[in-house]
């Protein structure tokens, strides 16, 4: 009896051990465990704005200030699940700073949950698991939201299972990471409304950190010269701060290491303000890197905007800053960008002015279909950071794109004979080195052969400028490459062949009622003397005028201002009215243009 007693007992106690030692490893106390519903009050998005609009969002209780948890949804009924950086005390705009369903969107009733097994599941409101973490019976013992924003499942000895940081979607708080075979990137939400991935992506690779278009279009790349010093490549990237000589001349950055060298190449994102221990780094809708600041206390005013990676004012002051005209998208379908402005709309008749509009007609497959037209003294955004290939002849650069139906163009450095082929056109950067060549492919059709036929027609030949439904008027001349000698900023004027011409880019907001092609130019008679008073054009007075065919024209009609004229082809309009030039030639008041 005794004996059966105590083997019954032992029984007994190996069951209640083996159940203590279960719980001590696998299961997370029942006070520590949750489950929210997305249901109820949503929170006063009235009050103040949040990042994206949301039509409205729900707090849960996780909160670590300036970190909370939240539903927010874009359109109706499609949530998502992210975290909330910025207080209602602020007063200022409240940002998301990590997602856990992007493009899987949970409706009313969904659940958030951390189950007694460890595992942290997001489900819909039908059961179906959206997004969990994969951490049953791993050791989970609690959630914590931490004071950095790192959403983290703790096992016993404190180690972290599972951290937020690990799934970034397009931001990197400070102190946290991209590896080399783990999270190696950030993806850029497609838009404000539609959250789903976006176009662009920020990589670190062993051997870089790269910018990607359509994961792999390279618009940019690091150079780091300790990459080629080391053995091991680049194992991470952290956001930290780079400690300077002097305590308040600290930097932002952007910290890599490698696996087998102390050396830690950095990019540098500008000076450290506030308490920058909550900045964070964001692969905008746009392509764009941005590092924002938050300062606590600050009434109305907790963001401070502290670096953009593609920008024209900063590109002067800091080395490696890259003008906007390399982002592929500045210039949305098409359009040709200088000094991160579009400035122009490359058709196969010469360059216009640039608008939203502007695109490639699309080439079809047939080479018999299509053909080119040349747009000298631009590169692509892909030129400047990828190799392209070559030395080949421009013929065999050709004949690759024109075999390639999914080949829109391709671009051409004569000077080096190297070729590279374009997938997507997007923004093209203009350049001072004429030997850099764009060739687009655009469709042949009936209206391509007779301007053909005009041109051979040659000059004499007289052509209306194109006018189009609202009425504006283009003048479609090739580009003339010209000496600018008065620069106000949006005018290049010049001398030539007696007459004063300037070439109007048109650029952003800048635009004027009557749109002018980029790069025509505009030639007035010295009767308009008075736009310009300047020392240079007295001394070109001086030396005469030499008559043309317009002038002439222009001469004998009491009510002409001026006229315009293009060189090449000889052609000439006629101007009752020189307001427009009266305006921009007025350099004080450009901002009156719009
Ligand atoms: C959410 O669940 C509650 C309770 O089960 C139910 O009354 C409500 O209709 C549900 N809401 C939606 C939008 O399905
Ligand atoms: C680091 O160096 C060691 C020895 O040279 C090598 O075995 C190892 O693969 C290197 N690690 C990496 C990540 O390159
Ligand atoms: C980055 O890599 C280095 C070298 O392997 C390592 O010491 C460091 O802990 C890593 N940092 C992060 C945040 O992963
Ligand atoms: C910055 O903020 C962190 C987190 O709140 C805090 O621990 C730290 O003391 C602050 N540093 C300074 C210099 O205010
Ligand atoms: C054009 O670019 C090449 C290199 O691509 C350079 O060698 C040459 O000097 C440049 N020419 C001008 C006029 O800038
Ligand atoms: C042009 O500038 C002058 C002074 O620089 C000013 O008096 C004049 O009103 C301006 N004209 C226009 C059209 O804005």
């Amino acid at each position: 009896m005794v004996a059966a007693s105590s083997s019954s007992s032992l029984i007994i106690l190996f069951c209640f051990l083996f159940t203590l030692l279960f719980i001590s490893e696998a299961v997370v106390p029942p006070s520590e465990t949750f489950r929210y519903v997305n249901e109820g009050f949503f929170g006063d998005s009235e009050e103040t704005s949040i990042e994206y609009d949301p039509v409205n969002y729900r707090t849960l209780p996780p909160f670590t200030a300036p970190f909370a948890l939240c539903f927010y949804n874009t359109t109706p009924n499609a949530y998502t699940l992210a975290l909330r950086m910025g207080i209602r005390p602020d007063r200022s705009l409240r940002r998301w700073v990590w997602e856990a369903n992007r493009g899987h969107p949970v409706r009313e009733n969904a659940t958030f949950s951390f189950r007694s097994d460890g595992n942290l599941v997001l489900a819909d409101a039908d059961g179906r698991i959206v997004w969990q973490t994969n951490t049953a019976n791993k050791g989970v013992v609690g959630f914590a939201l931490l004071p950095n924003g790192n959403m983290v499942l703790r096992d016993a000895a404190g180690g972290f299972v599972w951290q937020s940081f690990d799934s970034p979607t397009d931001t990197l708080l400070y102190g946290q990471s991209l590896r080399v075979g783990g999270p190696n990137k950030l993806v850029s939400r497609a838009s404000v409304t539609e959250n789903v991935d976006g176009d662009y992506s920020f990589v670190l690779e062993p051997k870089r950190l790269a910018l990607y278009y359509k994961k792999t279009m390279l618009y940019w790349s690091s150079t780091f010269p300790e990459v080629n010093k080391a053995s091991g490549g680049l194992v991470n990237a952290t956001l930290e701060i780079a400690e300077a000589e002097y305590s308040d001349g600290n930097y932002n950055s952007l910290r890599c290491r490698f696996a087998n060298s102390s050396a830690e190449p950095t990019v540098l994102l500008g000076t450290n303000r506030y308490n920058s221990t909550f900045s964070y780094l964001r692969l905008g809708i746009d392509g764009n890197l941005r590092l924002y600041g938050y300062r606590r206390g600050a009434n109305a005013a907790a963001w401070n905007l502290l670096y953009t990676w593609f920008n024209r004012e900063w590109r002067n002051s800091l080395e490696g800053i890259e003008d906007e005209c390399q982002l592929p998208d500045r210039c949305g379908k098409f359009g040709l960008c200088e000094d991160s402005q579009c400035v122009g709309c490359p058709t196969p008749k010469g360059v216009f002015a640039w608008s939203k509009d502007c695109v490639a007609k699309s080439p079809g497959c047939q080479a018999s279909g299509f053909r080119y037209y040349e747009v000298k003294g631009v590169d692509h955004f892909t030129v400047k950071y990828s190799a392209g290939t070559g030395p080949v002849k421009r013929e065999d650069c050709e004949s690759k794109c024109t075999k390639d139906c999914k080949c829109l163009g391709y671009f051409y450095h004569t000077d080096r004979s190297r070729c590279w082929i374009a997938y997507e056109l997007k923004t093209l950067t203009r350049v001072e080195n004429s030997t850099h060549i764009a060739y687009i492919k655009t469709p042949r059709s009936k209206a391509n052969r007779k301007s053909k036929a005009e041109e051979k027609a040659g000059a004499k030949q007289t052509s209306e400028p194109y006018r189009d439904e609202e009425g504006f008027v283009y003048f479609n001349v090739p580009i003339l490459h010209h000496k600018p000698i008065i620069d106000l900023g949006y005018i290049h004027g010049c001398f030539l062949g007696g007459y004063v011409c300037f070439s109007i880019g048109i650029r952003g907001k800048a635009s004027v009622n009557y749109r002018i092609d980029v790069g025509s130019l505009v030639c007035v008679r010295v009767a308009s003397v008075w736009l310009f008073p300047d020392a240079k054009w007295a001394k070109w007075v001086e030396s005469g005028l030499q008559v043309e065919k317009g002038d002439i024209l222009c001469s004998k009609d009491c009510k002409c201002m001026g006229y315009f004229y293009h060189t090449d082809p000889s052609r000439c309009w006629i101007a009752y009215n020189l307001k427009m030039l009266t305006r921009v030639g007025n350099s004080t008041n450009l901002a009156n243009m719009n």
